[in-house]
């Protein structure tokens, strides 16, 4: 069958990409369910013995149902909890001095409890937890049953939850995060970092990334028709097998859905079947279309249903874009079958203020900034991405560099990269598979070799479009895994060694996969190794690596070598090279870590776009310098630049492409400026002025309306401006901030490499713990089911009753009893009235062994059945000001038992709002706001000692909220 049909052009209303791009319709079962928000949250290893592998459904503190987590901190996911830390010079210095992971037992590992309803209706459904990402070994349990481990902290997993959740009731998943262990040399956060979702579906359905989509040409250059390829894996969960009909269709871009192509699919019993249209003889052509490219991002969408018996049993939208990407040995890559410059940064996923957890705006915001200097490709080093980023390349136009964490052909590492390019393979793009970064032990062994070409070997066959680079820190080495992958990639070494590299092997294509590491700090022209800065003349990089010049003119003059990626686009914690403390994040990025530009911005912009730019630095704020020699560099693509001191020509001249100008000034405050010429005529000026002391604060969102949906960020600059609204380049302010309305604080930063000031400020509830004393016991009938007994009443009399003694003197409580025995235990505690007034009181045990019914004032307030767990109950209902009486039932079922006289009640009050804060770096500092699921208006106050303060509005819009689990 042919089908030429016209798809419009998507209009590519990028907000609304941050939905999903498998997104689900209405009129079939499947679901795709946000399950970010509403968890509760604990920090620390409390219960090490919460897994237990002898029993199913036995686990124990947190991951049981029964858990207690009111006194928990409530939180939304995405969350990072090491960026809540404070910093700390005995951390790692490649971590950013977060003392998380090893050495810092205490704050790395935290659980995240939620408890979620299924409607009967779900009933015959299939269920799965989809998580995106976690930092870092992830054990999950729903209803006390476990569920899925999961090592590593960059890639998705799920379970499959089907059998042993409630329909028609209450459900609840326990996670325990724990990044005890790091997995790269860099930042990486802690905690479920990434979305979770909650994916229901009929019993026949379209499995987990089970579509692939892609379109083919004659000698992979589109021109003529396009040929559309789509594959499908089926899962049957049935027990008897399924004849299932499959129709393939386009949707336009007005909602419109167009074309279509029907195959026929037998699916056994309780297994799965992957079909395609190649192998069902079935021709998909669309004879217009327009091409995907970072100029011009177009999208489709492949529509999957499957029907069963005339009913439509699942339907999934595939969102991709038409292209062919190849890397040629001597025209370097090419898209869509023509020569293509990569303008590449490499990045990790952290950003100021939230660490790891980026909102999926935060996504969008830095990809669109990167776009601005003219960058067109992003590496995701040195990890699988989270599908946002992705989508946002998609939408925005940025071609992917996809990584994966580590070089292994072993059967983990296989299976996480099958499911690295299973998830990412539809996404146009992704134009380029990794099989590792500079893995230095092996990568010149033939064993590494061996890795690489089965790595190699398994793209092509999950991926039919693709090639495969590896990056290589080495000069001109062949041995290892630079003679087998597809693509050469070199991580530095710009020079003679990739000449005669290129000469010995001409029939390898190259690509610089990861260049410069110049580093600078934003706003300085000076190194200063004690506060941690480094000029940003584009003088500074470490011994492998080269200044932004270097790298790229010499680049730029091999179309061979495809482009490269610039290590790296933002600034990120950790890696503070070339310092350590009191430094805690790189110098690298061409971008600080809020997206504030470096001067270098200005020379890509230069020469990777083609509009005219014109930037001078440094600043012209040099009180005390006055007479003194200052380099002025102009950064510009105009065929010559004059420089003017207060109106006077200090000299024209021409600039070489790929470079730079400079000239010595004498120092006198005013007003430099600048004029680029082309052709002999004024194409581009600018200035820099002396300013004034500061006077105000400024506030600038970078969206002023955004969705309401508790989700989506404006990111306000804040900038600290003389009397004339100038930016003083040299500020450090300290700024207060305060939010009204229908948004809150997410995060703070200033690009400071070596601020210590906090990220964000998480409101913490005040805490006071009250010991329960005097414990005595007595061997006495504990009645069953948690029946009263005469001894648990407040005027019994226990006064001859044994002590427990001390843990000092040998004998604790939690040992008197032997095999078989009860015994009633009995204590005080004495509370105020305005311990009282508190919102949580909770009653928490070390230990009771092995089941124990547990009374306050003859109350019954909880029962305890696990002899590992400390269990906690609300008792604010049972409590009165002045003596109270804690008595507990304890019957001991095998070994010694009894009562660990470790308890206490815990007071908690309400959480307490920090004042938020940060101080200007160079005249800026940068607030994240979201917004809550209110439409309305985001008030933000900014105020400093001394300052007019800035008021901005940013309206909050009602959107349709992201399906989610209520
Ligand atoms: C590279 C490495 C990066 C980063 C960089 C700093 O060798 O791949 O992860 O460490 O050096 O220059």
């Amino acid at each position: 069958m042919q089908i030429h049909q016209f798809i419009s052009r998507w209009l590519i209303v990028v907000l609304l990409a941050v939905c999903a791009a498998e997104a689900s319709t209405t009129d079939t079962p499947r679901e795709h369910l946000s399950l970010d928000a509403n968890w509760k949250f604990h920090l620390g290893d409390d219960w090490p013995n919460a897994l237990r592998l002898d029993k199913a459904g036995e686990s124990s503190g947190p991951a049981s149902e029964k858990f207690n987590d009111t006194a928990w901190r409530s939180l939304d996911l995405p969350h990072d909890w090491a960026i809540e830390l404070p910093f700390d010079r005995n951390a790692d210095t490649s971590h950013g001095f977060k003392p998380v992971g090893p050495g810092f037992p205490k704050n790395s590992v935290g659980w995240y409890r939620r408890a979620f309803e299924l409607p009967k209706e779900d009933a015959g459904k299939r269920l799965w937890l989809q998580f995106d990402g976690a930092f870092r070994d992830t054990t999950v349990w729903v209803n006390g049953w476990l569920v899925t481990r999961h090592e590593s902290g960059y890639y998705p997993f799920r379970a499959d939850i089907t059998d042993i959740v409630r329909f028609g009731g209450k459900n609840t998943v326990a996670v325990k995060v724990d990044a005890s262990r790091f997995e790269g040399w860099f930042y990486e956060g802690a905690g479920i970092y990434r979305h979770v979702w909650l994916d229901k579906t009929a019993p026949v359905a379209i499995a987990p990334d089970g579509i692939l989509v892609w379109s083919k040409f004659k000698n992979n250059v589109p021109e003529g028709d396009a040929e559309i390829h789509a594959e499908l894996k089926l899962i049957n969960s049935q027990d008897a097998s399924v004849e299932a009909k499959v129709v393939y269709s386009f949707k336009e871009t007005d909602g419109r859905t167009t074309g279509e192509l029907n195959d026929a699919v037998k699916v056994d019993a309780r297994s799965q079947k992957t079909i395609s249209t190649d192998a069902s003889g079935l021709r998909f052509t669309l004879g217009k279309y327009e091409l995907w490219s970072p100029e011009s991002p177009t999208l489709y969408k492949l529509v999957t249903t499957v029907e069963v018996g005339g009913k439509t049993v699942d339907r999934k939208e595939t969102e991709f874009g038409i292209r062919t990407v190849a890397f040629d040995k001597d025209q370097g890559f090419l898209l869509n079958g023509r020569h293509y410059e990569l303008y590449g940064t490499c990045n990790h996923q952290d950003m100021a203020g939230v660490g790891a957890a980026l909102p999926d705006a935060l996504q969008y915001f830095r990809v669109a900034k990167l776009k601005e200097f003219g960058c067109n490709a992003y590496r995701t080093s040195h990890n699988p991405p989270t599908p946002e980023l992705l989508k946002a390349c998609d939408h925005l136009g940025m071609v992917v560099m996809d990584e994966s964490r580590l070089l292994g052909s072993d059967e983990e590492n296989l299976r996480r990269w099958d499911t690295q390019i299973r998830r990412d393979r539809n996404h146009p793009s992704v134009g380029l598979w990794s099989v590792a970064n500079e893995e230095f032990f092996v990568q010149s062994t033939p064993q590494a070799a061996n890795v690489a070409r089965t790595m190699q070997a398994y793209v092509k066959q999950l991926d039919p479009t693709r090639p495969v680079t590896y990056a290589a820190p080495q000069g001109d080495t062949f041995d290892g895994i630079n003679g087998v992958i597809e693509v050469r990639g070199w991580n530095y070494h710009p020079g003679g060694e990739m000449d005669s590299y290129h000469a010995k092997h001409p029939e390898q294509p190259n690509v610089g996969t990861e260049q410069a590491s110049t580093v600078s700090t934003r706003g300085i022209y000076e190194n200063d190794k004690p506060r941690g800065y480094v000029s940003a003349y584009d003088n500074n990089a470490p011994s492998w690596a080269t200044t932004a010049e270097r790298w790229w003119s010499y680049f730029a003059d091999r179309p061979w070598l495809s482009g490269g990626f610039v290590w790296t686009g933002f600034d990120y914690r950790g890696e503070p090279t070339p310092y350590g403390w009191p430094c805690i994040n790189s110098h690298f990025g061409i971008f600080d870590t809020c997206g504030f530009p470096k001067d270098n911005f200005y020379y890509y912009q230069s020469w990777w776009r083609t509009n005219i730019v014109l930037h001078l630095l440094p600043h012209w704020n040099w009180p005390g310098k006055e007479g003194q020699q200052i380099r002025v560099d102009a950064l510009s693509n105009g065929e010559e630049v004059e420089l003017f001191l207060n109106g006077e020509s200090l000299g024209k001249q021409p600039m070489k492409r790929n470079s730079k100008l400079s000239w010595k000034v004498k120092y006198a405050p005013g007003v430099l400026s600048a004029k680029a010429y082309q052709g002999g005529k004024v194409v581009a000026e600018t200035k820099v002025e002396t300013t004034g002391e500061p006077a105000s604060v400024q506030l600038t969102p970078n969206r002023s309306v955004i969705h309401a949906d508790g989700e989506d960020v404006s990111v306000f600059t804040v900038s600290v401006t003389d009397a004339q609204g100038r930016v003083v380049p040299t500020a450090a302010n300290n700024i207060s901030f305060e939010v009204n309305g229908a948004g809150k604080m997410l995060g703070v930063g200033n690009g400071d490499p070596s601020c210590h000031e906090p990220d964000t400020f998480v409101a913490q509830p005040s805490v006071k713990s009250i010991p329960v004393n005097d414990w005595r016991w007595k061997l006495a009938t504990v009645p069953a089911k948690g029946a009263l007994a005469p001894e648990y009443a407040n005027d019994f009399d226990d006064s001859v009753w044994n002590r427990i003694k001390p843990t000092t003197e040998g004998v604790t409580g939690d040992q008197v009893l032997t095999e078989g025995q009860t015994a009633i235990f009995r204590a005080h505690v004495s509370l105020t009235e305005s311990d009282l007034a508190n919102p949580g009181v909770q009653i928490r045990f070390t230990r009771i062994d092995d089941h124990g019914w547990v009374f306050v004032n003859n109350r019954r307030v909880g029962e305890s059945t696990d002899w590992s767990a400390s269990p906690a109950y609300d008792i604010k209902k049972a409590l009165h000001a002045g003596d109270n009486v804690v008595a507990v039932g304890v019957r001991n079922e095998s070994g010694n038992g009894g009562l660990d006289p470790d308890v206490n009640v815990e007071v908690t009050g309400k959480p307490v709002a920090p004042a938020w804060s940060r101080s200007a770096f160079n005249g800026l500092a940068q607030i994240i706001v979201q917004s809550t699921k209110e439409a309305g208006e985001i008030k933000l106050t900014a105020s400093a000692d001394g300052l007019r303060s800035a008021t901005a509005t940013v309206t909050t819009q009602s959107a349709t909220p992201r399906p989610s689990v209520p």
